[in-house]
């Protein structure tokens, strides 16, 4: 049993101001893309400089709100535009391998939200074009940047909670019911698993690798998207994750990594600047407790994730060491496995 640390390492996080600045421009400005202008502009150095909308009405109002200095109503225009270095895809997730391949065929790094595609064929379409044009490509799991991610990744290295068996996640909310709309509709790729299941295959696999087998329990909406699903995987060391995700319930968005020495238990919502506790149950339950005091709170926390990428393409990456897209493939692998499992995937 390795001994109970008394004290946190230090996160190692991207500093948010001081370092290199990319001028970034949004495609599809919605409600993430209104929060990726505030985490950014508020605290880095970060500039967004033009953003796109189908509508030139749309992206003029949203430019007018957020301080961003040009507008375009046609996405083409703005990847076409010199003054932006990199593009964020914003948009419904049936889009983004779309939008992704058009950024790229005009020489700009591009930063996708989450889930990067559809499919893992999808990212696997991405990486290919990236390479071959010789710019950043990322996933947006601004999680992965979060000091809190950090700090867990240092423990679990300095063999503090022993072997993990058993990563447990859930995240789920009540969505908005349209059945045109991004959550319940099969064209714009909807369901819960894209949109919020991802997260906890992501903690899952950040800990425990891909899995070997992937068991999927689940329900699909009179829409035909996937609404409520329990997921089991199992890996080939005997360990588990038990995972669950729903447009229909509110759940308390925690996770928790069981290994045979300690655990950690984040309490609060996992994905966003989050604290947690280090328990351990044989030692007298000895417990330690990492705060988030970084003052950054709920989507601010984005800003990590927007100074990260602005130091990988400052040092010449094409991907990122954090995030890399080998992981968003193996990510959307246990995902098609799911949809498969759900009857959302043939
Ligand atoms: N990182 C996070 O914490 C986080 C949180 C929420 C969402 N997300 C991700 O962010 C993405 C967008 O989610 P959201 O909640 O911001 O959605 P949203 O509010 O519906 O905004 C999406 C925007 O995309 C554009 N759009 C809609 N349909 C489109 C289409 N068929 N083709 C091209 N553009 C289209 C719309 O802008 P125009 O009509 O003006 O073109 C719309 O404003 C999703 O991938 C989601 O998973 C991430």
């Amino acid at each position: 049993m390795t001994t109970f640390p008394t004290t946190f390492p230090a996160a190692k996080t991207f500093p948010l101001r001081g370092g290199p600045v990319l001028r970034w421009g949004i495609l599809a400005p919605g409600d993430i893309a209104k929060d990726f202008v505030h985490a950014v502009h508020t605290h880095t150095d970060q500039r967004v400089e033009a953003v796109a909308s189908r509508s030139l009405g749309r992206a003029q109002q949203f430019a007018a709100k957020h301080g961003i200095p040009r507008a375009y109503g046609d996405h083409a225009q703005l990847v076409a535009d010199p003054g932006i270095d990199i593009v964020y895809v914003a948009s419904p997730h049936s889009e983004h391998k779309r939008l992704a391949l058009l950024a790229i065929a005009a020489g700009k790094h591009v930063l996708v939200e989450k889930p990067i595609g559809v499919t893992a064929d999808d990212a696997r379409e991405i990486q290919a074009a990236a390479t071959a044009a010789g710019v950043f490509a990322m996933e947006g799991m601004w999680t992965r940047y979060l000091p809190q991610t950090d700090v867990m990744l240092q423990l679990v290295r300095d063999g503090a909670l022993g072997d993990i068996r058993l990563v447990a996640a859930d995240f789920a909310t009540i969505a908005p019911t349209d059945p045109l709309g991004r959550n319940y509709n099969p064209a714009l790729a909807g369901g819960s698993l894209l949109d919020l299941g991802i997260y906890p295959i992501w903690i899952s696999q950040l800990f425990l690798g891909a899995p070997a087998r992937v068991n999927t329990f689940g329900s699909l909406t009179s829409t035909g998207v996937d609404a409520q699903t329990a997921i089991v995987l199992e890996f080939g060391s005997g360990a588990q994750s038990v995972l669950t995700t729903s447009l229909l319930h509110f759940s308390p968005e925690r996770a928790s990594i069981n290994g045979t020495d300690a655990r950690i238990e984040i309490n609060s919502w996992f994905v966003v600047p989050a604290g947690f506790e280090l328990i351990a149950p044989g030692k007298g339950n000895t417990r330690l407790s990492y705060a988030n005091e970084t003052g950054l709170e709920f989507r601010d926390g984005i800003a990590w994730e927007a100074a990260g990428v602005a130091q990988h393409i400052a040092d010449g990456l094409t991907e990122s060491p954090l995030h890399p897209l080998a992981f968003s493939i193996e990510v959307m692998e246990t995902m098609d496995a799911v949809r498969r499992g759900v009857g959302t995937l043939a």
